[in-house]
């Protein structure tokens, strides 16, 4: 059989981004970062929708020039129907819903979370089944169980915050540049992880929380300034350290329960957390002591990409998981 092309969409929150596959393979994956959010310390809801519509056309005409394509070789088109900002996702469903209809091609939704999960089998196409995904980003933060690369199952959630949302907040209260994930991580590459103790959540089951470390370093902050209007400055490389360990810790003990609990020892990490240093260093570590096999996507493919929308779309699409139905609507939650 030829191979044929697939263009993808993801729009669900600051990232607009467009990319082409050819059968699996990612020809062109292009993400433009909407940087307008830095000055309001976090993602504007009706900024994004604005900027995407802005952005949607030149980076699709790129991500088709990339490929050194034009839209009469594309097959399918794929796009993130949930969860997400609802008018980010409005953005991207329409203009894809759009082109196909004007084509007359099938049009594959993909759930950006499983999306993260399934992208660990781009860079490694031979990854065991079933295999054991933590998602960690801005807005989520569950475990899921990939039976093949269309069914995943979800076996546990943040009951509030996302990891990605405690590092952001946490990262704004020390008055750091958004996304607060990645300064803290730098800043913590020079701290000590033990100088200052923040505590790990309890929660039953395989579930998360994160509200409470951002309520305890707040109340901590606020209590050290009193003495020592630097504080944060003075000690800031410790500080970034120390809340790392503390959610990196918090991810890792539920994982490990997850794989007593599950008996599955192929194990994945994604999403934009799954970026951190610190949280790659000690998941390898983890699997090694458990006698697991270990997956991390590449870097361009663990934050915001249409390339795990189209890699995961390209599997529904061969199992003829795909529709004709132009009025599908995206929708906010998973
Ligand atoms: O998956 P993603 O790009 O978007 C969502 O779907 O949310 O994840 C973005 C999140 C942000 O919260 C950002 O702070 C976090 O990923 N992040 C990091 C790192 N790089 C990105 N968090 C910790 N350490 C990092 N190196
Ligand atoms: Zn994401």
């Amino acid at each position: 059989m030829s191979k044929e092309y697939l263009l993808a969409f993801e729009t669900s929150c600051d990232e607009t981004s467009v990319a082409v596959l050819q059968d699996s393979e990612i020809v062109s994956n292009v993400v433009y970062t909407q940087t307008i959010h830095q000055k309001y310390g976090g993602v504007v809801p009706e900024i994004a929708s604005r900027a995407h519509m802005e952005k949607i056309v030149p980076v699709y005409l790129e991500a088709l020039e990339k490929a050194n394509i034009g839209m009469e070789h594309i097959s399918a088109i794929a796009y993130t129907q949930s969860p997400g900002l609802i008018g980010s996702l409005l953005v991207g469903a329409t203009f894809a819903k759009t082109l196909a209809q004007s084509r007359s091609l099938p049009l594959i939704e993909v759930n950006h979370i499983e999306a993260h999960a399934i992208a660990n089998g781009i860079s490694n196409p031979e990854i065991e089944l079933p295999f054991l995904c933590l998602i960690v980003s801005g807005g989520h933060t569950e475990f899921r169980v990939c039976h093949s690369m269309t069914d995943t199952e979800v076996i546990g959630h943040t009951i509030d915050d996302a990891a990605g949302e405690a590092f952001d907040k946490i990262a704004k209260l020390l008055n750091l540049d958004y996304p607060g994930g990645p300064e803290i991580d730098k800043w913590a590459k020079r701290g000590n992880p033990n100088r200052f103790d923040f505590p790990i959540s309890k929660v039953p089951d395989l579930d998360f929380s994160f509200s409470g470390i951002k309520t305890a370093v707040l109340q901590f902050l606020q209590r050290e300034t009193k003495n020592n209007t630097n504080f944060i400055e003075d000690n800031l490389a410790d500080i970034c350290a120390s809340v790392q360990y503390t959610i990196v810790q918090t991810l890792l003990a539920k994982y490990e329960k997850a794989v007593h609990q599950t008996g599955i020892h192929n194990l994945g990490i994604a999403g934009g957390v799954s970026a951190n240093s610190a949280l790659r260093s000690q998941f390898l570590e983890m699997c090694v002591k458990l006698n697991s096999k270990s997956y991390i996507p590449e870097f361009q493919y663990c934050t915001d990409n249409a390339g795990m929308i189209g890699f995961t779309a390209y599997h529904k699409w061969r199992l003829g998981k795909y529709s004709y139905d132009y009025t599908m609507t995206p929708s906010a939650r998973a």
